[in-house]
């Protein structure tokens, strides 16, 4: 990391004071630092105290002249290697996501060629709030780059998302962006560019008769979120969906389906894919009779309901001839997560399983605990939002197969 140089920015929030131990961590790495620190950011760090530890010059005003005859606000949003936001506030991003430039921070952040590593730190409420969510959206489609927030305490008293990452997990993320290990530091920024990823998502409706059907909850929230991940990196898309309540992504290809038995030809009929991905909650069993005419209430039909089994799409792909190169499952379990992941593994051949405790609100919410359990073990992800984690599978994907 050495003879590299940040502009870190530091936004206006409690966790400013964290910025002066990542300058002295980045200087212990030889790694030199320009500031600029916005007027906010200024009532929490002055800009003696971080010109003291990086021993460069701090930026703070858009239109002093000193500073401009030195080095103008575009040369030196151009003059590092990574620009780095600590703390990100939910003012800064948003108007980075909206591409404001009234001050010396935003404009920097709008002029920049650079890549930029946000460390959001915010009130738990405001980095749940649909808007904040918006501008991370935005900022992840401009290819900007994210570490953190944590769960855990927070200055303002109150427990969840939106504790800043601490400055060695920064550090940590700074020398892996560095060293191009996010794979995404390449001038396409599309990693995936040429692959096929065949994907499944959302329930399967299975009928009875012309009114009524057989489902589950599946939200499709999960899948359409890795179908989003996996296309901004740059992959060709088939997104085979059930019937679900949520906009499809832009740029994939949609197949709507009802029933098990239609997902699993439209998948065969994507085929070949470089990698599948089955997010969908099938349904196991299907109805034997399917009538056309509404069965009447004093029917005897329906008691009991007579089931077929489903056909396992999963397992058909796994075991198929036109096997993808990396097939991943998921496997939604109320209890013994781990050991019912690894054993669907192995009965199903599949490369990954993607392991989530569906106890709580999983199903239909917006965040997800997810363990990757693979032939050579477990990987538990803490909890976090249904994008960070299909953001974070879709980087795992290029590790293996880009
Ligand atoms: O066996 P179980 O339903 O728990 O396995 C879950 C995994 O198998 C998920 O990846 C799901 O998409 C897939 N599956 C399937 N076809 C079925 C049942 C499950 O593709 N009929």
């Amino acid at each position: 990391m050495s003879e590299k140089r940040i502009l870190l920015i530091i936004g206006g929030g409690i966790a400013a004071f964290k910025a002066l131990l990542l300058i002295r961590l980045l200087a212990k790495r030889g790694v030199k630092t320009s500031t600029v620190i916005t007027k906010a950011g200024e009532e929490f760090v002055t800009p003696l105290s971080v010109g003291g530890l990086s021993g460069e010059k701090v930026y703070t005003d858009l239109f002093s002249l000193s500073d401009e005859q030195e080095m103008g606000h575009i040369e030196l949003s151009r003059s590092a290697d990574l620009v780095v936001v600590v703390p990100a506030t939910a003012d800064l991003m948003a108007k980075a996501a909206r591409g404001l430039a009234n001050d010396l921070a935003s404009t920097t952040l709008l002029a920049t060629d650079k890549r930029v590593l946000y460390a959001p730190a915010m009130n738990v409420r405001m980095w749940e709030h649909p808007a904040t969510k918006r501008n991370i959206e935005t900022l992840r489609e401009n290819h900007a780059l994210f570490v953190g927030p944590e769960e855990g305490d927070m200055a303002c008293g109150e427990f969840g998302f939106g504790r800043m990452a601490e400055p060695e997990t920064i550090v940590e993320a700074i020398e892996k962006i560095l060293a191009g290990k996010t794979h995404l530091d390449d001038l396409a920024l599309k990693p995936l560019k040429d692959k096929h990823i065949l994907i499944t998502a959302g329930p399967t409706r299975e009928p009875i008769d012309p009114v009524r059907y057989l489902s589950n909850h599946s939200s499709g929230k999960q899948g359409y979120a890795i179908a989003r991940a996996c296309e901004r990196l740059g992959a060709k898309v088939t997104l085979v969906s059930g019937p679900v309540a949520i906009a499809p992504p832009s740029g994939v290809d949609m197949v709507q389906v009802e029933t098990a038995r239609e997902m699993l030809t439209a998948c065969e009929s994507a085929l070949p894919a470089d990698v599948f991905i089955s997010v969908a909650a099938v349904a196991d069993w299907r109805p034997k009779t399917n009538t056309d005419k509404k069965i009447k209430k004093d029917k005897q039909e329906l008691q009991p309901l007579a089931l077929s089994e489903n056909p396992d799409i999963l397992r058909t792909i796994a075991n198929g001839e036109n096997r993808p190169g990396l097939v991943i499952g998921f496997a939604a379990e109320t209890d013994n997560v781990l050991n019912h992941a690894k054993a669907k593994l192995a009965k199903k051949k599949c490369d990954w399983i993607v392991a989530n405790d569906v106890s709580g609100d999983v199903m239909g919410g917006d965040n997800n605990t997810m363990i990757i359990v693979t032939k050579d073990g477990a990987d538990e992800w803490s909890l976090m939002s249904k994008q960070d984690a299909a953001h974070k599978l879709a980087l795992k994907i290029v590790e293996t197969v880009a």
